[in-house]
């Protein structure tokens, strides 16, 4: 199985940019077939990439637990999950895209969501890479029962709350059931050049910074034109600070 790259920080610093950004990049390296996973409930990591999200994994646990009775007669619940999640895959040329989609309301969904974890799982042994897109703090990878990250990269935007909120995420990671195999800052909307205050925050936290994106208005106006970031020009600052960041081997 290839790596598992995932995106964490606080809400609204760049966290679905980057893993579009990444995404992008590892397309032009032909690095594929890539499973992007959009983990974060208000999901919008499709419309970045310029993709329509019509079923989320959320949608078919919620069917599923408002009627149990809709699995096909004869047929063992675990493959009808499995064959929605599959279903659900939204495709592209180079890459998949799944959406987790909202939380569980009431009840017990213990037994869909590891049969839905699972089957992820062993999903994502089909692709090179998988790239996941977190929602704001830890919640998605704290739920999941078991698995590894590969390279996780810590979101932050020019600002001391931003790296504070990266801190606590770090603190939190020797209690999740998650292997993290590496772990990198990603400053966005970075100056030239960082403040002693910022960097001394940095070096408090103990990890290091891996890339810095400048502020970039092309992302801006891509946004506002709901244009797919993958079409984004290979000459625009966020681009290149990527395709540093990915050209870099990760070290052993
Ligand atoms: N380097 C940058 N330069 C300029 N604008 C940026 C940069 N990075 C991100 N943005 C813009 O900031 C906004 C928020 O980015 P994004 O949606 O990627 O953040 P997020 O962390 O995924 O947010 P959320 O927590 O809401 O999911 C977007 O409009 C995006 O275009
Ligand atoms: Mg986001």
């Amino acid at each position: 199985m290839g790596t598992v790259i995932a995106c964490a920080g606080k809400g609204g610093v760049g966290k679905t940019t980057v893993s579009a950004l990444i995404i992008r990049q590892l397309i032009r390296a032909g690095d594929t077939p890539i499973l992007a996973v959009d983990a974060d409930p208000n999901s919008n990591l499709g419309e970045t990439l310029g993709l329509d999200v019509t079923a989320t994994i959320g949608d078919i646990r919620e069917d599923f637990m408002r009627d149990p009775q809709s699995v096909p007669s004869g047929m063992d619940k675990t493959i009808y999950l499995e064959s929605l999640v599959e279903q659900s895959l939204i495709e592209h040329e180079n890459f998949d895209l799944l959406v987790m989609g909202r939380q569980e309301g009431q009840g017990c969904y213990c037994m869909v969501n590891n049969i839905l974890n699972s089957f992820t799982e062993r999903l994502a042994e089909s692709y090179r890479h998988m790239v996941v897109d977190n929602e704001a703090g830890m919640e998605h990878l704290s739920r999941r029962t078991s698995g590894r990250v590969d390279m996780l990269y810590l979101i932050t935007d020019y600002s001391l709350r931003g790296l504070r909120a990266l801190a606590r995420i770090n603190e939190m990671l020797p209690g999740l059931k998650l292997t993290v195999k590496e772990c990198g800052i990603i400053v966005t909307r970075a100056p030239e050049e960082l403040s002693d205050a910022f960097s001394a925050e940095v070096e408090q936290i103990g990890l290091p910074i891996v890339a810095t994106i400048p502020h970039d208005p092309t992302l801006l106006d891509f946004d506002m034109e709901k244009r797919s970031l993958l079409e984004l020009p290979d000459t625009s600052a966020s681009v290149v600070a990527i395709e540093q960041l990915m050209s870099a081997p990760l070290s052993a």
